[in-house]
C-alpha cells in the first residue's frame, strides 16, 4: 500500500501521466475509489444535490459535509483525500476560512482542502497555516447562477488564465478547472506549473474528475454534456428495491435460508411452557 503524496502528484504533471480524482461521500464509495487506486479522493459539495437532495450545493451546512467527508476517509487508505469548504464556511474571514479547513483536518483526517473562487489572498492565508489548498475555477457551482459553460468569450478565458496564475502563486498544489472550453483548458493547463484537474474541461488537463454519483448513473436528475455514465446504479436499485418488495408480498422472502434455527429440544421446552399457566 503506497499512500499518494502531493510531490507524487506534482510529479505526475511533470510526466504527463493523467491524475484520477472521484468524489467520494461515504464508507462504501471511498472503498470503490480505493479499489480502483485513484489519485485524489473529493469529498464534495455536490453531495448536496447527489446525496442529500437539495436542489443546489448552496445549502449544504459544514456539519453535514464533515460527516459525509468524515465517512469517506474510513473507506479510504491511499489516495489524497480533499475536503471541500461549503458555502458559508470560508468568505466572511481567513480565520474562518482557517478553522473550518482545520476542521477538516483535525476531524475527517483530510490531506487538503478545495474552495471555489477567485480568491488567492485566501488561499495563500490556508496555505500559511499548514494545509494544502486545491483551488477550483470556471463554473464555481456555490456562487453561478445555471449551470453554463464558462470563460467562452477571449477576455473572460483571459481572465480565468490570471486568476489560474494568482492562485497557482498564491500556493495552490492543483486546480479544477469546471465547464471551460477545452482549448481554454489546455492554455491554462500550459501555462500553469501545478496539475489542472478538469471537469467538462476536455482532455488536455492534468487529470480528470467525475461527480461519483454521475458516473454511477444514482443520480441522473441533470446529463450534463462533460459526465460519462458507466453504469446505470439508479435503475439497479429500483430494480432490486422493487423485487425484494415483490417478494415480500408474494411471502417469498424470507426463505429457509435467511432463517436462524432452534433446536427441536428447545422448541418443545418454549412451546410446553405455553401450556402451563
Ligand atoms: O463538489 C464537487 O463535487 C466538485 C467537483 C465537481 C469538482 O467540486
Amino acid at each position: 500500500m503506497t499512500v499518494v503524496t502531493l510531490p507524487q502528484i506534482a510529479e505526475k504533471k511533470r510526466r504527463g501521466e493523467p491524475i484520477v480524482m472521484v468524489t467520494a461521500y461515504d464508507m462504501p464509495s471511498g472503498r470503490a475509489a480505493e479499489a480502483a487506486g485513484v489519485d485524489l479522493v473529493l469529498a464534495g459539495d455536490t453531495a448536496a444535490m447527489t446525496v442529500l437532495g437539495y436542489s443546489a450545493t448552496a445549502p449544504v451546512t459544514f456539519d453535514e459535509m464533515l460527516a459525509m467527508t468524515k465517512a469517506a476517509r474510513r473507506g479510504l487508505q491511499t489516495p489524497l483525500l480533499i475536503g471541500d469548504l461549503p458555502f458559508g464556511s470560508y468568505e466572511r474571514s481567513h480565520e474562518q476560512a482557517i478553522a473550518s479547513a482545520q476542521r477538516f483536518v483535525k476531524e475527517a483526517g483530510c490531506d487538503a482542502v478545495k474552495f471555489e473562487g477567485p480568491s488567492p489572498g485566501l488561499a495563500q492565508a490556508i496555505v500559511e497555516s499548514g494545509i494544502p489548498v486545491m483551488g477550483h475555477l470556471g463554473l464555481t457551482p456555490q456562487t453561478n447562477t445555471g449551470f453554463m459553460a464558462q470563460a467562452r468569450t477571449g477576455a473572460s478565458a483571459r481572465r480565468l488564465l490570471d486568476d489560474a496564475l494568482s492562485l497557482e502563486r498564491s500556493g495552490c498544489f492543483a486546480l479544477v478547472l469546471e465547464a471551460v472550453p477545452a482549448k481554454v483548458a489546455a492554455v491554462v493547463t500550459e501555462h500553469l506549473a501545478i496539475p489542472t484537474i478538469g471537469i467538462g474541461a476536455g482532455p488536455a488537463t492534468d487529470g480528470q474528475v467525475l461527480v461519483l454519483n454521475d458516473l454511477l448513473g444514482i443520480f441522473d436528475d441533470f446529463e450534463p454534456r462533460f459526465v460519462k455514465r458507466y453504469a446505470r446504479l439508479r435503475h439497479e436499485m429500483e430494480r432490486a428495491v422493487t423485487a425484494y418488495a415483490e417478494d415480500v408480498r408474494a411471502r417469498r422472502f424470507p426463505a429457509e435460508e435467511h432463517c436462524y434455527t432452534i433446536e427441536p429440544s428447545e422448541l418443545e421446552v418454549l412451546l410446553a411452557s405455553l401450556d402451563s399457566p
